[in-house]
């Protein structure tokens, strides 16, 4: 039985009912976050809460994210999942309830906010050992992806698309360039370089992204952000996706062909490391907190 948080409420969620005239359901007019907890340690929830307040600030949505922090741990706890080795919050606020019409409605309404938490599973270490396949897929989404909006339609058909091939992710494809997955942030390896495409309005600003090139730059890995051409993509050394609950995700296949010689490589297994290595260490920094 799950309990999720509901306009100040945490309730069983069978009860949770929202508006027919919400306008997230009608305009998808809301943003979302989703943060992961390590044994219920949050993973850099500073960056989620500035993305979100970056997000909302632009849509005009008028909400306090200070509270969400005890929320989040709060839904935890009475999910029972806050010991859990891998865990989310998914959060998601609208601009409200209000008769439709496109404009905002003109007397301010309050915004929906809807959190729930589960436990997600890593691939197992198998499955990471063989990689993942991907395909390229053309990019249909508009031109602020950058803001974490709920309206998520083209991100889905470009995952079905990975999905009917067989294969685990999508890069999606604009102009020549790969951008990024559907749910993740694209990464290849050049030269040794790690490269990426630079924060913009083309791509999500990717939390575990930022960490993950911090992560590279501690270690002494080349990094460059920049654009990658779908014709580089043959050339790549190594592929990998990140995101919250993909962390580094391994790619030794693109559109049938392999990833250099198909095997997850080191620039790969280091950033995979370094990361492991990063969550162990906030773990033992939130546990001598408690
Ligand atoms: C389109 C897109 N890119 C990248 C990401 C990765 O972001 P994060 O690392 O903050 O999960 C997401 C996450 O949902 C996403 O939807």
């Amino acid at each position: 039985m799950s309990t999720v948080y509901l306009n100040g409420e945490f309730i069983p969620k069978e009860e949770a009912k929202i508006s027919v005239d919400d306008r997230g359901f009608l305009f998808s007019d809301g943003v979302y976050e989703v943060t992961s907890f390590y044994e219920g340690v949050p993973f850099y929830m500073d960056r989620h809460l500035a993305r979100l307040r970056r997000g909302l600030s632009w849509l005009r949505i008028d909400y306090d994210v200070d509270q969400i922090p005890e929320m989040h741990r709060r839904l935890l706890e009475l999910n029972e999942v806050e010991k859990a080795d891998t865990s989310i919050v998914y959060l998601q606020i609208t601009r409200g309830v209000a008769p439709r019409s496109h404009p905002f409605p003109k007397d301010p309404v309050p915004p929906t906010v809807y959190a729930f938490a589960k436990v997600w599973q890593r691939p197992s270490q198998e499955e990471w050992e063989r990689g993942f396949a991907a395909v390229t897929v053309p990019d249909r989404r508009w031109s602020r992806v950058d803001v974490k909006t709920i309206a998520l339609l083209p991100n889905v058909l470009a995952y079905q698309a990975a999905v009917d091939a067989g294969a685990a992710d999508a890069i999606q494809v604009r102009n020549g360039i790969a951008l990024e997955g559907a749910h993740n942030n694209f990464f290849g390896v050049f030269d040794g370089t790690v490269v990426t495409h630079p924060v913009t309005n083309v791509i999500l600003p990717g939390i575990t992204r930022s960490v993950v090139l911090e992560l590279a730059r501690k270690n002494g890995i080349p990094v460059e952000e920049r654009p990658i051409l779908v014709e580089e993509l043959p050339h790549a050394e190594e592929l990998f996706f990140t995101g919250t609950t993909n962390e580094v995700h391994p790619t030794v296949k693109v559109d049938g062909r392999p990833v250099g010689d198909g095997k997850v490589g080191p620039v790969t297994r280091a950033l995979a490391a370094a990361f492991a290595k990063e969550v162990r260490r906030l773990k033992e920094a939130g546990a001598a907190h408690v």
